[in-house]
């Protein structure tokens, strides 16, 4: 499996305001933001291009744009903050949604929401989450695009945890992983270790409904 860490001083200076319990919900997006808008500029790397002829008010340039955007594709909640900064990145791109929740006392993942095309198969998938922390939500979403024909999929998540990324590796399914760090471990509640609690909680508050 494809990693890659993003190791730039900008992306560890808004990590690291994520990460601090006293930053409040403004800034906690504001940093979410900003880290996944560089995440999703190293995860377009190796897209593909196209060149055109454009006229510059001197004479003509090649021009590239690219050839094939990926559809970027949120896991409901906290992935709903990454959309912006994926937009703001690829402006073409189209988005698609996919809602889970990680039950509370068996930390598996219950689907509430599938928004998404038909057909995958010719599709760069760009799947966003901030947190990757046993891996259930981000494989049970992977199964879904997989069901779809998605053959190109790079997941890209702010901190990832080494068993996530560990059952990621082992389960067989094909994703590359972009994100800004891999922490040690989780905790008895599920929760990523040293982490930055809960993600949708910091950026929207409190989760106030069954599921
Ligand atoms: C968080 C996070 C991931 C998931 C990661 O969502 O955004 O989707 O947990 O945990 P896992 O790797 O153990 O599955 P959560 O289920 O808390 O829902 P929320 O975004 O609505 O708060
Ligand atoms: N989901 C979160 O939002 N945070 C964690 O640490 C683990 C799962």
């Amino acid at each position: 499996m494809e990693i890659t860490v993003v190791d730039h001083p900008l992306a560890a200076a808004r990590l690291t305001i994520m990460r601090d319990a006293r930053t409040g919900n403004d800034g906690f997006r504001a940093a979410l933001a900003d880290l996944g808008a560089m995440l999703v500029y190293e995860a377009s790397r190796d897209l593909p291009l196209e060149s055109f002829e454009v006229a510059t008010p001197v004479d003509v340039a090649v021009g590239h744009r690219l050839a094939n955007p990926p559809i970027i594709i949120p896991i409901i909640r906290a992935g709903l903050g990454m959309i912006d900064p994926a937009l703001s990145m690829i402006p073409d791109a189209q988005v698609g949604f996919i809602g889970l929740a990680r039950d509370e006392e068996t930390h598996r993942p219950v689907p509430y929401l599938e928004a998404l095309p038909e057909d995958l198969s010719d599709r760069r998938v760009f799947l966003v989450d901030p947190m990757l922390a046993t891996g259930g939500s981000l494989l049970h979403a992977l199964r879904l695009l997989a069901d779809r024909g998605a053959r190109d999929v790079t997941a890209v998540c702010m901190v990832s945890a080494q068993p996530g990324v560990d059952a990621l590796a082992g389960s067989g399914l094909a994703a590359r992983l972009v994100t800004a760090t891999i922490d040690p471990a989780l905790d008895e509640d599920a929760y990523i270790v040293p982490g930055l609690g809960d993600a949708g909680d910091r950026l929207y508050g409190p989760r106030n409904i069954d599921l």
